[in-house]
């Protein structure tokens, strides 16, 4: 039972037409979103993925008409109609239905839409092999323009990354910043290890990532040095191990980046490690769904 969504206050059957053409989220990708998991009947990182859509919100001065509480009571309650156990939830607020101006100020109020739907591992089987990553000639918004903190509904710039990862046939696609150093994936940060360093990009360039976050907070619990500073493609190319960190993604050990294998082409030790502690954490902690 995965058929129903929530919007403006309602359930309805996913089926159904419920968002007016004029919504400006749909005209002009005004808006934001989360995406969020549940496993084993609990909402994993629930307030950090509410508290980073707020902050979203902020940025783009655009009001959520609800509480943080009833966007988690909202949320809770579809899950459980739709029986969600181990699944993706996407909030997802626009600007609302306006008219085809620009100007925002015609949109009354925001519209708000929650999908909770059950979810099957993003890689499959490459989570043992290892993922393939070209670097996109696409840049990564660089902040002077919509902010990459933002998680807005302007998600162009990385589906054109996401085409070009589809035409040369890799897994996924890595951006670079306008600078030049490695910003992040087109879904997923980026991280390396080099010199026995766990390194990530400040995220100055790239999405504040919440599973970035848990994986950083791994590896310090390891005892193993990390570090948030800006690097290359040449760091990349010379990294013992590289991985990617996302809520749909997990962490997905990265073996081949533009055609050159990383150290011996195999998912590395700690990023092995980590994906396990991961995996161990997201299946025992979390917000209940049915309590
Ligand atoms: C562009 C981008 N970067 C990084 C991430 C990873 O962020 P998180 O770990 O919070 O899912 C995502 C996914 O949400 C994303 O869309």
């Amino acid at each position: 039972m995965t058929h129903w969504l929530y919007v403006n206050g309602k359930f309805v059957d996913r089926d159904e037409p419920c968002i007016s053409v004029f919504d400006h989220g749909f005209l002009y990708g005004d808006g934001i979103f989360e995406g969020i998991r549940a496993y084993n009947k609990r909402i994993f990182k629930f307030d950090e993925h509410i508290d980073r859509l707020h902050n979203s919100a902020r940025a783009i001065d655009l009001t959520i008409p609800m509480t943080k509480d009833e966007l988690k009571a909202r949320i809770i309650e579809l899950c459980r109609k739709n029986e969600i156990e181990n699944g993706y939830i996407r909030p997802i607020i626009t600007r609302g239905k306006g008219d085809l101006g620009l100007d925002p100020r015609r949109c009354e109020k925001a519209t708000v839409v929650i999908v909770a739907q059950p979810f099957d591992p993003l890689y499959g089987d490459a989570y043992q092999k290892g993922l393939t990553v070209v670097t996109t000639c696409w840049r990564r918004n660089p902040p002077q323009c919509v902010n990459p903190n933002i998680k807005s509904l302007n998600y162009l710039n990385n589906v054109l990354a996401r085409i070009e990862a589809n035409q040369r046939d890799a897994d996924e696609a890595l951006f670079l910043d306008n600078e030049g150093y490695v910003s992040e994936a087109s879904a997923d940060n980026f991280f390396i290890i080099l010199d026995e360093v766990v390194i990530t990009p400040p995220s100055v360039t790239n999405l504040r990532g919440i599973t970035r976050a848990t994986a950083l907070e791994i590896a310090k619990e390891k005892g193993w040095e990390t570090a948030i500073h800006v690097f290359t493609l040449f760091d990349v190319y010379a990294a013992k191990e590289c991985f990617i960190t996302g809520t749909a993604a997990e962490i997905g050990p990265v073996v081949e980046v533009d055609g050159r294998k990383i150290d011996n082409g195999k998912p590395g030790p700690k990023t092995i490690e980590l994906m396990k502690t991961y995996k161990d954490l997201v299946n025992s902690t979390g917000t209940p769904i049915y309590e």
